[in-house]
């Protein structure tokens, strides 16, 4: 494991998905490992209060780590929360010359294909075969990806979408914790927003209540997606979260991999009250992490917002 190769799997790690693009995460990288830390400075308190898709997160940038370092011939160990004394520290990582894992491998070309769309999507069906390929993923890593088909349960969710939007829309504190993440003078992590329109609509975002408008953007995605999924997971640790988040990122690369991106349906998962019902409804005894709309983009790949590796990674040395 030479510098030059960690830092390269760093850069690649980074290139995760993380909730309103905050990339929560921090590494430590010694001669032995490389440790995976929690960043509460890039905390969302009102969204994400008990810092669930913040470790999910982190799990997305672990599996993109993982996978980097097995397409270079890497053999991995990984330890999930191997020392709770050690406050934030998520995972270790030692990767090493040795039988890499094939399957791992495989994936990581998609790690800059893959991107997050927040459009409409194509109406073609995914490519056959892909569903059970991305379910296969899922459970790779200890979570099961469920189906929402049928009329009357994507209503059903598109009817939780919008109690959420509306709710969360209404909250002042939600709508200033999205706004200060439109930076319209940086571009290395938030939200896109050019410096023109950028003030505008950081200022709109901020004292305006888009709920009604989400809500029927969100159950018209809802209703016409080739695919809408729900990623759960038996229990509601930190553990699972990290495993649901290195599930999540091995069904986002495989779905990548084929061409096919995913948009998120997160609010009612971040309300109490709305994720139990939506378990109720759709995963019965297991913990809804992730929910996502796939299918084919209508638009090219944003540019990337990325910070860079020393903004975010220790050197240690021996
Ligand atoms: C746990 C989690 C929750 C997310 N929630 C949302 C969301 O509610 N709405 C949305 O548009 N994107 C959501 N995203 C996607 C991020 O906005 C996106 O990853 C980030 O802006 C970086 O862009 P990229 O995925 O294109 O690299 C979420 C991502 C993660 C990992």
């Amino acid at each position: 494991m030479t510098i030059v190769q960690v830092d390269h799997w760093l850069r690649l790690a980074a290139l995760a998905p993380s909730p309103l693009n905050t990339q929560p995460w921090r590494f430590r990288v010694t001669p032995a490992a490389i440790e995976l830390f929690d960043d509460p400075a890039r905390a969302l308190p009102v969204a994400d209060p008990g810092g669930r898709e913040r470790t999910i997160a982190c799990g997305c940038a672990l599996l993109n780590l993982r996978a980097a370092g097995a397409a270079a011939g890497c053999e991995e160990q990984v330890a999930l929360l191997p020392d709770p004394a050690r406050g934030g520290l998520l995972a270790r990582a030692v990767l090493a010359e040795g039988p890499a894992d094939a399957a791992l491998a495989a994936l990581a070309p998609a790690i800059e294909q893959r991107w997050t769309t927040r459009r409409a999507l194509r109406a073609a069906p995914l490519p056959p075969g892909l569903l059970p390929a991305l379910a296969a993923e899922a459970a790779a890593e200890g979570a099961e990806l469920l189906p929402v088909d049928g009329r009357a349960a994507r209503q059903l969710l598109a009817d939780l979408c919008a109690e959420a939007d509306r709710l969360q829309h209404h909250d002042p504190a939600w709508r200033h914790e999205v706004a200060r993440w439109i930076h319209p003078g940086r571009s290395n992590d938030g939200l896109p927003a050019s410096r023109l329109g950028g003030r505008a609509l950081r200022f709109l975002v901020d004292h305006f209540d888009f709920g009604g408008t989400s809500a029927s953007r969100d159950e018209v995605y809802i209703l016409h997606a080739p695919a809408v999924l729900l990623l759960a997971t038996p229990g509601d640790e930190p553990r699972d979260w990290l495993r649901a988040g290195q599930a999540l990122q091995r069904v986002l690369l495989r779905a990548a991999l084929d061409g096919v991106q995913a948009g998120y349906l997160q609010q009612p998962l971040q309300l109490p009250g709305l994720r139990e019902r939506v378990a109720a409804a759709f995963s019965p005894g297991r913990w809804p992490q992730v929910c996502l709309r796939l299918g084919l983009p209508v638009e090219d790949p944003p540019r990337r917002r990325r910070r860079p590796v020393a903004d975010f990674a220790d050197f240690v040395p021996a």
